[in-house]
């Protein structure tokens, strides 16, 4: 750029006008300064580690990168420390745009995606990233997630049906209405958000089945496809599975994909009361 303004001023008339000559000599300065140096952005992350070959207790370690060589997100920023600072830093991870759901995480107090969570920059106090709430930690930031997962399949998440399809071979039709009503949970993507910001699920973790899995149990009790409604709304018609919710809306608020579980939780006990 600077060589691109130097071969036009080589080439300007003898006499130039006043405002040329002002815009000229600004543009002289220009290329005799060095370019303005912005100030150095540096960020420190206070990270939980615990090694389980490591019989010390968890810790919160201090990593300081700059910000300026660094994307914006918070795994961008784990990912930076784990490159070039401490490889050992364990944390999962995989389509870093909020679709897989695997880099969910607690981050300055709230349960969120990593790879959807900006590095907070408009103050310089340190960033603390822990794991999920309440859960087992297998290291660092990997949280243990078969009790979570045991709990989605129980709520048997997949299609049901007592008739055949009318035409074999064919796909389960539904009206574009009754396709409608999934909207809200079938983008769930089971990060887990919802239910560990769940106080009655850090409770009861193994007999209330905490708001991801109720969302996806009335995911398939709403399908007009599905022909065992009856016997699903029968199955978690129970004290401890759906009943241990007691509307205090965590859930809703920790969902990194803007889904309202405690609503769909509200839909379950509202035809359980039929
Ligand atoms: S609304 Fe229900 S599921 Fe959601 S946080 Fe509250 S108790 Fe948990
Ligand atoms: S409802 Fe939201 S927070 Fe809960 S598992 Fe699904 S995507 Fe994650
Ligand atoms: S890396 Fe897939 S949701 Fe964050």
């Amino acid at each position: 750029m600077a060589t691109g303004l130097l071969r036009r001023a080589t080439t300007t008339p003898a006499v130039i006008s006043p405002i040329s000559r002002l815009l000229l000599s600004r543009l002289h300065a220009t290329e005799a300064s060095p370019p303005p140096q912005s100030p150095t952005t540096m960020k420190t992350f206070q990270i939980y580690r615990w090694n389980p070959d490591n019989p010390s207790k968890p810790e919160l370690k201090n990593y300081e990168i700059n910000l300026k060589d660094c994307g914006p997100m918070v795994l961008d920023a784990l990912i930076k420390i784990k490159n070039e600072i401490d490889p050992s830093l364990t944390f999962r991870r995989s389509c870093r745009e909020g679709i897989c759901g695997s880099c969910a995480m607690n981050i300055d107090g709230c349960n969120g995606l990593a790879c959807l969570t900006k590095i907070e920059t408009s103050s310089t106090a340190a960033s603390m990233v822990t794991p999920l709430p309440h859960m087992f930690v297998i290291k660092d930031l990997v949280v243990d997630m078969t009790n979570f997962y045991n709990q989605y399949k129980s709520i048997e998440p997949w299609l049901k049906r007592k008739n055949p399809a009318t035409t074999p071979g064919k796909e389960y039709l539904q009206t574009k209405e009754d396709r409608k009503k999934l909207d809200g949970m079938d983008e769930c993507i089971l990060c887990a958000c919802c239910s560990t910001s769940c106080p009655s699920y850090w409770w009861n973790p193994e007999s209330y089945l905490g708001p991801a899995a109720l969302l996806h149990a009335h995911r398939w009790i709403a399908d007009s496809r599905d022909e065992y409604t009856e016997e699903r709304l029968e199955a978690i018609n129970d004290e401890f599975k759906l009943y241990r919710c007691h509307t205090i809306m965590n859930c809703t608020r920790a969902c990194p994909k803007g889904l309202n579980p405690a609503k769909q939780i509200q839909q379950i006990k509202r035809l359980e009361a039929k």
